[in-house]
């Protein structure tokens, strides 16, 4: 074995915004991926979304949805709109598709492949009505704010796949971020404050997350946000 072998190897590209931590999969959600994931995988050959559903209905984004409690739930109740959820954590991923079994959620596909790269390989300009980003992985050392996934290069991704005035939804517990949050999406050309200039969202449609639970628990301020597309 190399002397190197446990040194971070280089990634050429952007900063990754996230960790590969496989975690222990349930019998369950073993089931699942290996069942339920061919059948329910957002394709990446460039296929239309209404040609994926099989029908023209609004599309709603979700990056990083964690274990998808909160997608199953807006998904189980809007059932006239199409959910497509991004989730590199695969358990997360086995989660979300047998709650899709359990509820026969035929209006959610799901992708493991990283939010980055899909936006840019899966999805056509314009073909996306909502894009939710609910507690993005927080980063928050400052060494690691360049991973933070709300950053420039980013929202050029999101921006080109939202319909003009579809909304960005987002939501944080930890003010710095929050703070970020609001400069960079304020000085991107492509987005518009939906509550005017430097104010913060009500609160958005989402059931409450272990991540939102924890969030509370220490005693952290929750903040939304809400832009839209020019
Ligand atoms: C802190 S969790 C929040 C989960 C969920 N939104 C919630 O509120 O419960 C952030 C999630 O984003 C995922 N994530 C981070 N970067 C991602 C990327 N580039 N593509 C897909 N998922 C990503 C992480 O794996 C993690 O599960």
């Amino acid at each position: 074995m190399s002397v190197f072998a446990d040194k971070p190897v280089h990634q050429p590209g952007p900063p990754r915004t996230y960790v590969r931590r496989e975690g222990r999969l349930t019998d369950g959600q073993k089931r699942a991926l290996s069942e339920l994931l061919p059948q329910f995988t957002y394709p990446e050959d460039g296929r239309a979304p209404g040609e994926v559903f099989g029908r023209e209905a609004p599309r709603v984004l979700e990056i990083g949805f964690g274990n998808g409690e909160s997608l199953a739930a807006q998904a189980g109740k809007h059932r006239d709109q199409d959910f497509i959820g991004l989730e590199v954590h695969r358990p997360g991923v086995g989660y979300l598709l047998q709650a899709v079994e359990a509820d026969k959620l035929s209006n959610v596909r799901v992708s493991s492949s990283d939010a980055l790269l899909f936006l840019d390989q899966a999805l056509p300009q314009a073909s996306i009505d909502r894009v939710q980003v609910f507690f993005p992985d927080p980063w928050p050392k400052k060494r690691h704010h360049k991973r933070r996934i709300v950053r420039p290069d980013a929202l050029d991704k999101i921006a080109r796949v939202m319909k003009p005035g579809a909304v960005l939804a987002l939501a944080t517990d930890w003010d710095n971020y929050a703070e970020q949050m609001m400069e960079v999406l304020s000085a991107h050309p492509a987005f518009e404050n939906c509550h005017g200039d430097a104010q913060f969202a009500p609160r958005a449609e989402r059931i409450v997350t272990r991540f939102e639970r924890r969030a509370h628990r220490l005693g952290h301020t929750i903040h939304d946000l809400a832009f839209s597309r020019r």
